[in-house]
């Protein structure tokens, strides 16, 4: 067997996890190297390698001077900067592991697609729900035939108001120009669920959504821009930066390098001079907290999506000619079964329960760093259950759905992707 080795651009939070799931498979991995400014995340990033001779680069570019140094490249930048050195490191002769959205603009998504089939490289996409138990199976029952046939999906993402407030007020994607809008962002994962489990081209969509709650419109009385200037709110605030120590305590991994080693006061230090302890009614934020999709696709099928951050992880029901689905969150809180199948005819219940991983995204981490290693070694790169080459229709429509909401027009994805597509 061989070994497949490793290398990382950007080695943040993201990486930083795929390196540590690799780092645990030796028969199967081996990590090389990575790059990053920041000397502390290369510091995690060589310890969870156990690679004594990882090699550490300072940027992206200084890696990429070098000869290949690796069969795969991990391409975990910010959004705003996966284009560049995918393209690089594709040059260079590396597949890929790329996190999504693939980049930044649809032009360079459908850009970057066509450059890894002029050089021949694989690309995974990070689309980690593929790679979960629960979307898995529900795949295996649409395709199985026993729902019938698909006529309408309805899913829905309940980003949660806490994360929310973390990642899409005060954080990392809260600025849509800076990194991309909250249906590429964090929706283009639903959208390649809804395209993988339709399995035939989206046509038109439309969108409706806002940025209404995290505004200064909605600010408590003499709540001032920062929570750690003393607010009055703080006792009753659901989103006081000081609950960053408390309740809260995990969300600090994802942004603070060896959070548990830290000491109260260091982080509240950090937390009085960085983003993270704004007033979320006080933000410079652009990302909207609720939008709806709705799609028809080949055939007539049609499908609705909903995200908000006032609710709680992900649902789905799917209404086939023969039976209905309903699956996720609520299923799992309201009837104890992760996926219930209810068939028309007789109304029987089919219910089905999946081992619950405690790795990040329902499984869908490991479950992606499993596959990685048969998905690179097989034969044919279209064969990749989440190539780039699948994943550019769902950006597509992620991308189509932004512009839907903007300008308040149905959008048709054919001229949309021919609009962006310059070769
Ligand atoms: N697949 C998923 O479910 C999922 C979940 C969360 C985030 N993401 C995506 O993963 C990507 C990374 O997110 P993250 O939370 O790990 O971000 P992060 O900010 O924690 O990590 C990005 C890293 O890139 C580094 N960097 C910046 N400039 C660099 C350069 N020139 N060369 C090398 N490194 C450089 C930064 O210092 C940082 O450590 C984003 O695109 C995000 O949208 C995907």
């Amino acid at each position: 067997m061989k070994q497949l080795t490793l290398a990382a651009i950007g080695c943040g939070n993201r990486s930083q996890i795929y390196i540590d799931l690799a780092a645990r498979r030796p028969e199967r991995y081996r990590v090389i190297a990575g790059a990053d400014p920041d000397p502390a995340r290369l510091d995690i990033a060589r310890r969870l390698s156990g690679n004594p001779h990882f090699q550490s680069f300072t940027s992206a570019d200084e890696m990429l001077t070098q000869p290949q140094l690796a069969d795969v490249m991990i391409i975990g930048t910010q959004d705003n900067y996966h284009y560049g050195p995918c393209l690089q490191a594709m040059e260079k002769g590396y597949d890929i592991l790329l996190e999504k959205p693939i980049a930044q603009t649809l032009s360079e998504v459908i850009d970057l697609e066509r450059q890894a089939t002029r050089l021949g490289r694989r690309v995974l996409v990070c689309h980690v729900l593929r790679y979960t138990p629960f979307y898995t199976k529900v795949k295996e029952i649409v395709d199985s035939g026993l729902l019938g046939e698909i006529m309408t999906l309805n899913a829905t993402e309940g980003v949660g108001d806490w994360h929310q407030a973390h990642s899409y007020v005060r954080g990392k994607w809260a600025v849509t120009d800076q990194a991309t809008p909250m249906i590429v962002a964090k929706s283009c994962h639903d959208m390649d669920i809804i395209a993988w489990l339709l399995n035939r081209p989206c046509l038109n969509l439309s969108s409706w959504g806002e940025l209404n709650y995290f505004t200064a419109a909605n600010a408590p009385p003499g709540a001032p821009a920062r929570c750690t200037d003393g607010c009055p709110h703080a006792d009753t605030c659901p989103y006081d930066a000081l609950l960053y120590l408390t309740k809260h305590r995990r969300w600090l991994d994802y942004i603070y390098n060896d959070a548990a080693a830290a000491s109260t006061d260091e982080i509240r230090a950090w937390l009085a001079a960085g983003p993270w302890s704004r007033c979320v009614y006080h933000c410079d934020n652009t990302a909207v907290d609720h939008q709806v999709v709705s799609m028809r696709f080949d055939g007539g099928a049609t499908a609705t999506f909903t995200m908000t951050a006032f609710g709680w992880g992900r649902d789905i029901e799917i209404f086939g000619t023969q039976a209905r689905l309903w699956g996720g969150e609520s299923c799992l809180k309201h009837s104890g079964a992760d996926i219930i199948v209810e068939t028309h005819a007789t109304g029987d219940r089919i219910r089905f329960n999946l081992s619950h991983d405690s790795s990040g995204h329902g499984g869908g981490d490991s479950g992606l760093i499993n596959a990685l290693y048969t998905e690179l070694t097989k034969g044919s790169s279209t064969l990749l259950r989440s190539s780039v080459s699948v994943s550019v229709a769902s950006h597509v429509m992620a991308f189509a759905a932004e512009t839907a909401r903007q300008s308040g027009q149905t959008v048709n994805l054919t001229d949309f992707y021919n609009g962006h597509s310059a070769g």
